[in-house]
């Protein structure tokens, strides 16, 4: 293992009714309300929500309206807002969109340029507004991690960025408020949060079987609850796994002493998504069985660990590339089974773009560790899910 400083500064409260803590965490401060496109107000979480702030006596401020893929020029309104009000405390009660948009905003308010700069990495962060989060939306790991990712549709730029200003001092997870959301959405949220174990699981640090073990359990159970919570999606035991594991897959456990494993999927899917602005979860499901078909042909050895050890097959009589060939065929399965988008052109997504999306993956230097790709390897990798 690698030495490793772990310390997560996030207060978790799990579980049903925890919304009861949030009077108490806001107290009578100038609260700046983030959220969504509006489901907050169908499934009664804004209710819950703006109940517990007038307990606390809070003078309460709204920001609706931050886009799946949150954009820059959100940000600029909730930046806006912060500084003329002079807001407290920031609070982001939805997805992974929500809290990304808060955090921007957390660090912009403290900052007298403009926030692209710090998103950029231009100017380095030295502080940020406190944040805290009701999340109605499992996937991402936001919730306790110190991570945003931010659209710029101007330049079509898709940034993640982090800094350690911005993770949230609480976060309120209760799998009810996830009950509503679609069977489409949940099955995105069960690919990100397989994709963040599985990019985790690809590192190249030696003497790790502990979290080599952690991650592998967590993606037997995201492949035992999956299936299940999709035909129940009301299921509290089924969200509250679901929940659980997809803020343990993002909130750095998973990298202690590792070196922290290979990312490179996801910066192709940024690069698409500041295309095409398709989400997420659907843009990893197409390709990160490619990346990995990609990448097994020339080191099988933790594809082939993936395939014994979390999908449980065999390697009597086969050489290790079978071993490993067979496992991404069964994740590709897995995730077809599901209703997982599989081709680009799920989203009518052809070769047209093809040069623009690769350097778009290049915008910031390295992508890959497991195996640094040059632009030939991510052009194959998308080449192989058209
Ligand atoms: O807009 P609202 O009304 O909130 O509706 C959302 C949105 O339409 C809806 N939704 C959320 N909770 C719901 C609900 N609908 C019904 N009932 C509920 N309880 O779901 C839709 C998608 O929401 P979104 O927040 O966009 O999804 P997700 O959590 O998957 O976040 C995706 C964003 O996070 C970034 C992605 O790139 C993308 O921009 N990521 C952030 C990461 C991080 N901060 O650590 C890491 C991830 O890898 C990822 O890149
Ligand atoms: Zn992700």
């Amino acid at each position: 293992m690698n030495i490793f400083l772990q310390h997560n500064p996030t207060k978790l409260y799990f579980g049903k009714g925890q919304i009861s803590q949030l009077s108490g965490e806001i107290g009578q401060k100038k609260v700046l309300v983030v959220y969504g496109g509006g489901s907050i107000k169908q499934n009664g979480v804004y209710e819950d929500v703006m109940t517990e702030l007038e307990k606390a006596g809070a003078t309460i401020y709204e920001l609706p309206g931050v886009e799946q893929n949150p954009r820059l020029t959100t940000v600029h309104k909730g930046v806006e807002i912060c500084k003329f009000e002079a807001i407290d405390i920031l609070l982001a009660v939805g997805g992974g969109s929500v809290i990304d948009c808060t955090k921007a905003i957390a660090v912009g308010a403290k900052y007298d340029g403009d926030v692209w700069d710090l998103i950029t990495q231009k100017t380095p962060i030295e502080s940020a507004l406190p944040i805290g989060t009701v999340l109605t939306l499992g996937a991402t790991g936001s919730e306790m991690n110190p991570i945003s990712v931010i659209s710029n549709w101007k330049t079509k730029d898709k940034i993640g960025w982090g800094s350690s200003h911005v993770f949230p001092r609480f976060s309120i997870l209760d799998p009810t408020y996830t009950y509503s959301v679609s069977r489409k959405q949940t099955t995105y949220a069960i690919v990100d949060s397989m994709s963040h174990a599985l990019e985790h699981y690809f590192h190249r640090t030696k003497n790790t079987p502990m979290i080599d073990g952690f991650i592998e359990s967590l993606l037997r159970t995201a492949i035992g609850t999956g299936p299940k919570l999709l035909e129940d999606l009301t299921s509290y035991d089924h969200r509250e796994t679901m929940m659980y594991i997809s803020t343990t897959a993002f909130n750095e456990t998973l990298s202690n002493g590792t070196d922290g494993g290979d990312w490179a999927t996801h910066r192709i899917e940024h690069a698409i998504s500041a295309v095409y602005d398709i989400p997420h979860g659907g843009g990893l499901a197409i390709l990160f069985p490619n990346w990995l078909e990609h990448v097994l042909e020339e080191d099988p050895s933790r594809a082939k660990m993936l395939a014994m050890n979390v999908f449980g097959i065999s390697d009597e009589g086969k050489s290790d590339l079978e071993v490993a060939r067979e496992g991404a065929k069964a994740l590709r399965s897995f995730w077809n089974s599901l209703d997982a988008p599989n081709r680009l052109s799920d989203y009518d997504i052809d070769d047209h773009d093809i040069e623009l999306i690769i350097d778009k993956t290049f915008v910031k230097p390295g992508v890959g560790t497991y195996k640094e790709l040059d632009r030939d390897n991510v052009r194959d990798i998308l080449t192989r899910s058209m």
